[in-house]
């Protein structure tokens, strides 16, 4: 359908509530490898730690002892040093970096030979899933299992980043690749990549993603010879996580992820309440929630509306305005005048408000900015699973209208029943992986609001 001066959209199917809730479920059921349920068929054919997170609210909704099982899956893989991995590999091959490349268990005698995994980490939203799945499926033995066995697991996960990536001891969590804040390629991270050169002795390799996801959707080559430099450089110290902090050309205090920290430790010492746990972890997790709180309001930028970034081996803020910038809104911790400012910019005509958008949904950059690129995986496409981040915590932070219409936006984009890993923010169109979990699981959380 041609938008009088607006984009192109090409034809689309719509699938009503029910037939998107069966479709999301087979998705899920074709991605089931019989040990985990993988990120995607063909792109990711493994468990990454946050779309397991997103994966097991959607589970949720249809097994919840499958749900609970997934995220057991993933605390399995737990290093001995209390590090959630980015990557569970399952037996099969077709992804790289694989573990071989990694090398992360011959390596590191905290990470565990079976199974394997790789050497980073990613954004801690596992304690938001918990609370969500104890939501939909409280009272189940496997949920009780979850509080009582699971709980302690996360906390450790997250005394690990306060432990190893709070370098200042601000609060401001730090991130050692771009791979660490899920957002591999955003515009955020140019000015501290441009720092990060591959040496001569960069291992040659051959990239996989290409033959399943199209070249003008996924990073570049010179971005992927800086990612796979990181890891050299983290091989050299044997992933030994304050020797990386140290020694990785690439370190930035990442407000998106310490946001997210801040949420996530809140959560999670509320359910440590309801379920038991010693009172000293509880007051630790709210003051570790409260200090990087802080360390997200610090980061609010009054010239752009926006929460900068921390260029750590730089030592200079990182002004590039993208979503990630709204990071005080997941939190909270602003100023009432500053947050409402924030919450006006994010639903106004930069972001979801802007009037070429398919959906109203914040894209990853505005399309407003001369940095937007609508398919270039973090640089311009919709994320759905960061939209239920964010309609999360607009729910919890009580703006129960501005949720629920995020919510439906949310549904007009994924009811073709594709799920895309990323979506073109102005014609709807599905891009990179499809059939990507964690946006068919996003999908039937919004499908059950309750
Ligand atoms: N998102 C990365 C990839 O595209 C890995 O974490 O391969």
């Amino acid at each position: 359908m041609a938008q009088r001066g607006g984009p192109v959209r090409p034809a689309r199917r719509r699938f009503d509530s029910v037939q998107l809730a069966a479709r999301a479920a087979w998705t899920l059921g074709g991605n089931d490898n019989g040990t985990m349920i993988t990120a995607a068929p063909r792109l990711y054919p493994h468990m990454w730690s946050w779309d397991t997170a997103f994966i097991s609210i959607g589970l949720a909704h249809l097994n919840v002892d499958r749900a609970v099982r997934e995220l057991e899956t993933l605390f399995a893989a737990q290093w001995r040093d209390g590090m959630l991995p980015h990557i569970v590999f399952s037996e099969d091959g077709g992804y790289f970096p694989g573990p071989q490349r990694w090398g992360a268990a011959e390596l590191n005698a905290d990470a565990p030979d079976s199974p394997r995994t790789s050497g980073i980490c990613q954004p801690p939203v596992h304690a938001i899933a918990l609370r969500r799945i104890v939501d939909i499926g409280g009272g189940s033995p496997a949920v009780d299992r979850l509080l009582t066995d699971g709980w302690p697991k996360l906390y450790r996960w997250h005394e690990w980043l306060v432990r190893h990536r709070d370098p200042h001891g601000t609060g401001l969590l730090a991130i050692t690749h771009g791979w660490e804040s899920g957002m591999d390629n955003s515009p955020r991270w140019d000015l501290p990549y441009a720092a990060v050169i591959p040496g001569p002795d960069l291992p040659p390799y051959e990239r996989l993603d290409r033959r399943v996801a199209a070249a003008a959707e996924r990073p570049s080559d010179a971005e992927y010879d800086r990612y796979l430099w990181l890891v050299e450089q983290m091989r050299k110290v044997r992933y030994d996580a304050d020797q990386v902090v140290r020694t990785s050309s690439f370190l930035v205090g990442d407000v998106f992820v310490t946001a997210l920290f801040a949420l996530a430790s809140e959560v999670l010492a509320t359910l440590g309440e309801q379920s038991g746990q010693p009172s000293w972890r509880i007051r630790q997790l709210r003051g570790w929630a409260r200090r990087s709180r802080v360390a997200v309001a610090s980061a609010y930028d009054p010239a752009t509306g926006l929460a900068r970034d921390y260029d750590l081996r730089a030592g200079t803020w990182l002004s590039t305005a993208t979503l990630a910038g709204f990071a005080p809104l997941l939190c909270g911790g602003l100023p009432a005048a500053d947050e409402n400012r924030m919450l006006a910019t994010i639903l106004g005509p930069d972001w979801a408000g802007h009037p070429d958008l398919f959906a109203a949904i914040p894209p990853s950059v505005s399309p407003n900015d001369p940095a937007f690129r609508a398919r270039e995986y973090w640089r311009g496409p919709v994320w759905p699973v960061i939209a239920w981040l964010f309609g999360w915590a607009f729910e919890h932070h009580g703006w129960t209208a501005e949720a629920a219409r995020l919510r439906t936006e949310c549904l007009r984009l994924v009811e073709d029943g594709t799920f895309g890993e990323y979506y073109h923010p102005l014609t709807g169109e599905p891009l990179g992986s499809q059939q990507q979990s964690w946006t068919a699981t996003v999908a039937l959380d919004w499908l059950h609001p309750a």
